[in-house]
């Protein structure tokens, strides 16, 4: 299975976001970070931005969504023309009924786990799931250094996983680039969420290409 790279454009130029798009239209999704300033202490776009953002993307877009009361908020990411939508497992009082509206209303339906969060209370709903997001640095700001200590999370996820014969993919988020891509491949993730190591490099499209081989040496 070829590993997916989804940039993160909470590192592009925010004057510029649909020229910072172009720089990645090799990739297969641009993931767009919401944030509320109290889900997280950082804040960045809503609903209006990402509308546009969807209209002029030449590439999918993959929203992860740092916000309270993610019930109230995220269907309209997916009804907006989101590819998928993710929520935190934190943030929300009701993940399958959440799941189940984004999904109706189109989009792939996502659950994230800050790094501290078990995914265990999660096993029996993995059906619900396109994809499962395993935080890999503290949400709310790029250029965080790896926690390497995810590692046994992501692989105990992509076992259940692949126990109960799903597809459910398994996406990491957080201090990605060359030096740390290989160890998550090699646990279990297939979809790989890198903002300043994509953006920081002077040929981000090349720089896809680099992770991309990097993590699919790794199959599952
Ligand atoms: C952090 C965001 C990430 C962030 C990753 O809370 O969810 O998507 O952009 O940035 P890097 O790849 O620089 O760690
Ligand atoms: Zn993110």
């Amino acid at each position: 299975m070829a590993a997916l790279i989804n940039p993160s454009i909470l590192s592009a130029d925010f004057a510029n976001l649909e020229r910072d798009l172009g720089r990645i239209a090799n990739a297969d999704a641009a993931h767009v970070d919401v944030m509320d300033n109290h889900f997280v202490p950082n804040l960045t776009i809503g609903l209006p931005v990402v509308e546009s953002l969807i209209k002029v993307s030449p590439i999918p877009i993959d929203v992860h969504l740092m916000i309270e009361q993610a019930d109230r908020w995220a269907p309209a990411y997916a009804e907006a023309g989101a590819a998928s939508v993710t929520f935190h497992t934190e943030a929300t009082a009701a993940p399958v009924r959440l799941a189940r509206e984004i999904r109706k209303a189109g989009a792939r339906a996502a659950i994230a786990l800050r790094p501290a969060t078990p995914i265990e209370p999660l096993l029996d709903l993995l059906p619900e799931f396109d994809m499962i997001l395993i935080m890999t640095v503290e949400p709310g700001f790029g250029g965080q250094s790896f926690i390497d200590s995810m590692l046994p999370k992501i692989a105990r996820t992509r076992k259940a996983i692949s126990a109960a014969g799903l597809e459910v993919q398994v996406q990491v988020d957080g201090g990605i680039s060359r030096q740390t891509i290989e160890r998550a491949s090699e646990a279990g993730a297939d979809v790989f969420v890198a903002g300043s190591a994509v953006y920081s490099a002077d040929d981000a499209a090349a720089e896809i290409d680099v992770l991309r081989k990097l993590a699919s040496q790794h199959t599952h």
